[in-house]
């Protein structure tokens, strides 16, 4: 065949079990169609050149009658090349549209601010990462623009809609990282949108997802705390440089006293911490409502004293020195215990 996944005059090198499909047409019909240009310049060049009437030429007539051959073949010859761009497209269509059965599943939801690719076990990434030879089955919506999902390495190209879903699926066949364009059908543009493919061995995918699985895995306490306080959408409420939003800074929270509406002082020391995070509205802070919501069946022990051991990172009375790693039971005896400083919020 004329085309071959490796031509790369027009497409990236292909990565995808759907290069054959896509290249191999591409090429085919390009070329017939460069042959398809050729034969008809070039025939009216030489027609012009033999039939040019010369001055004063009487013998030279315009032609009368047409040659019914020629016109048969022509017309053949045509059809020919439409059957031959139809059958050498149909394979690679049909098989972008037909994802195998047991592809592994990813949604795809663009918005605003970029992609969210979320995996069966429910991680949600900005970008695609994926296993070489491992169908992967793309659904997709978008949060509020028309899109289009473009991998041009893949030879993917799918319009991603508002309030619908539509599906695209492909095989990555080498390893590496590839772009993902999008093309807004919207009047906006968003180059910001573009994010990539990461296409892994086998191993390395099972590592980064065992990784993504536990949060715990490759990170201090403190660390996960600060993942949880953005995930679990306290940032929406607590500020850490001492701003107050609807919830009281977490700068200087950890090991210092504070006021309760019904006129008690609590220490701000583990117990305390999960008990606010657990049932929030059971004590709450003078000068606050009692809005935040309990985290009770949501946060687990560990993530909480995940998020213990960021408060302390964020204290000064928190630093105890051992606390970043994975065992904050014990430092609460460093806090000031008999200290009556009052934060005024
Ligand atoms: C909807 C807003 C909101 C969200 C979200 C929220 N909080 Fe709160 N939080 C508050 C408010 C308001 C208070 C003060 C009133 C009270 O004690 O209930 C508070 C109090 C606290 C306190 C006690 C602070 C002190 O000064 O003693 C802690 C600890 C706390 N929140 C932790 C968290 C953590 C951890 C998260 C995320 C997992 C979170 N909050 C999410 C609003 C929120």
């Amino acid at each position: 065949m004329i085309g071959s996944a490796n031509l790369s005059a027009w497409f990236p090198e292909g990565a995808s079990t759907h290069a054959m499909g896509v290249d191999e047409p591409f090429y085919g019909i390009y070329v017939a169609a460069v042959c398809a240009l050729i034969l008809t310049v070039g025939l009216a060049v030489i027609f012009l050149w033999t039939f040019l009437r010369k001055k004063n030429d009487p013998d030279q007539m315009p032609s009368t009658g047409s040659n019914k051959i020629l016109l048969g073949v022509w017309v053949l010859g045509a059809v020919l090349m439409a059957g031959f761009a139809f059958q050498s497209g149909i394979p690679g269509f049909v098989d972008q549209n037909v994802a195998p059965y047991g592809a592994y599943q990813v949604g795809v939801t663009t918005h605003e601010s970029g992609w969210d690719f979320t995996y069966p076990n429910g991680h949600v990434a900005d970008t695609l990462r994926v296993q070489v030879g491992q169908p992967v089955q793309l659904t997709m919506t978008s949060a509020d623009v028309s899109q289009n999902l473009s991998i041009p390495a893949l030879r993917v190209q799918q319009a991603i809609l508002p309030g619908r879903t539509t599906e695209a699926w492909f095989e990555a066949t080498s390893e590496g990282a590839f772009p993902i364009f999008t093309g807004s059908f919207s009047a906006m543009t968003h180059d910001s949108l573009s994010t990539a493919l990461m296409a892994l061995s086998e191993a390395d995918f099972a590592a980064w997802l065992a990784t993504v699985e536990d949060i715990f895995a490759g990170r201090t306490m403190a660390e996960v705390g600060e993942l949880l306080y953005t995930s679990q959408g306290c940032a929406v409420c607590h500020t850490l440089d001492g701003n107050q939003l609807v919830g009281p800074s977490f700068k200087n929270v950890y090991g210092f006293e504070f006021l309760t509406t019904d006129g008690q002082t609590v220490l701000a020391d583990d117990a305390y911490i999960k008990e606010s995070i657990l049932t929030p509205n059971v004590s709450v802070i003078d000068g606050f409502q009692p809005v935040m919501t309990p985290y009770a069946g949501v946060l687990d022990d560990r993530e909480i004293e995940a998020i213990t051991a960021f408060l302390m990172t964020q204290s000064e009375r928190g630093d105890t020195g051992g606390h970043s790693e994975a065992d904050p039971a014990n430092e609460s005896g460093t806090a000031p215990e008999g200290d009556t400083d009052q934060e005024e919020k």
